[in-house]
């Protein structure tokens, strides 16, 4: 792939080694050699990397179901099979959709592929900037926060490694969100790594594209839906929230991600 202007071949960006994880095209060697040395020290990674798509699909089609018209999809990553619009708009084509990224690379192919959407928009603003990224004109033209809508962080919030600092972002996110509104994550979380395996993902991460990277326990991404009533079954193993028959991906050994989905409740009469 020659790279687009802008892009950083030669780094290896987050979003591109999950494409690679995920089998897309859209990679360079440097992607390539860091998610190899990945897999090499979690050999399940891929299907992690699966077990989320399906997440994110069935998340969506849920609330979609339930009326919910509007996405905030923020750390969107790559486009690939099925994205956030296409789930939503198969069941409602009046959906509205803000993806948000701040990788260059998942910029320019977003806004390539959803040219011609009009209720589809690519926002360039970091999760690390609630606020600013709440404020942006184009998030604020395209979404009615006085309406339900979901905002999705998935597969972004382990690449804020500093705890206060990520529960400081989902505060900010969850008081944006009106009565009736969504709140989907899903986290790495993967158990007990040797020192020696920690200590090789870390150098690894901190040659790329985001400040690094770190797992979270089932007690830490549960506190993330704090204040919010967190829908059934809970915070779970993605491939254990709600599976279909045709999606469930079975696999041996421990959790990769964990996920789930909160409800703001409406104000009490
Ligand atoms: C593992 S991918 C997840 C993609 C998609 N959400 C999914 O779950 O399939 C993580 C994405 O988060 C983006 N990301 C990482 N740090 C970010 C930040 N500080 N602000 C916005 N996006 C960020 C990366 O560029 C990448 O596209």
């Amino acid at each position: 792939m020659k790279a687009p202007a802008g892009v950083d071949p030669s780094t290896p960006s987050v979003a591109r080694m999950y494409d690679y994880y995920l089998g897309g095209k859209d990679n360079f060697a440097s992607d390539r050699q860091a998610a190899e040395k990945i897999i090499e020290i979690l050999p399940n990674l891929r299907d992690v990397a699966r077990e989320n798509r399906e997440f994110l699909i069935r998340t969506v089609g849920y609330l979609s179901e339930q009326g919910i018209r509007q996405f905030l999809d923020i750390g969107a990553g790559l486009p690939t099979q099925r994205n956030v619009h296409q789930v939503a708009q198969e069941l409602a084509p009046e959906s509205r959709i803000v993806y948000v990224d701040n990788d260059p690379i998942v910029l320019v192919h977003a806004r390539a592929l959803l040219a011609e959407n009009d209720r589809v928009v690519v926002v360039d603003a970091d999760v690390r900037d609630p606020a600013a990224l709440l404020a942006h004109p184009d998030v604020r033209a395209h979404l009615d926060f006085s309406r339900p809508l979901a905002v999705l962080l998935l597969g972004v919030l382990h690449f804020i490694p500093d705890d206060d600092e990520a529960m400081g972002i989902v505060a900010t996110l969850k008081a944006a969100l009106p009565d009736g509104g969504h709140l989907v994550i899903s986290h790495g979380s993967l158990g007990e790594l040797s020192e020696e395996q920690e200590s090789e993902g870390r150098q690894v991460f901190s040659r790329t594209s985001v400040p690094g990277t770190t797992s979270r326990s089932y007690a830490q991404v549960l506190a993330f839906f704090e204040g919010l009533d967190v829908l059934e079954p809970g915070v779970v193993p993605l491939q254990d929230w709600r599976p279909t028959l045709d999606q469930s991906l079975v696999r041996e050994g421990k959790a990769g991600a964990l996920g789930g989905v909160g409800r703001k409740a409406d104000p009490q009469v």
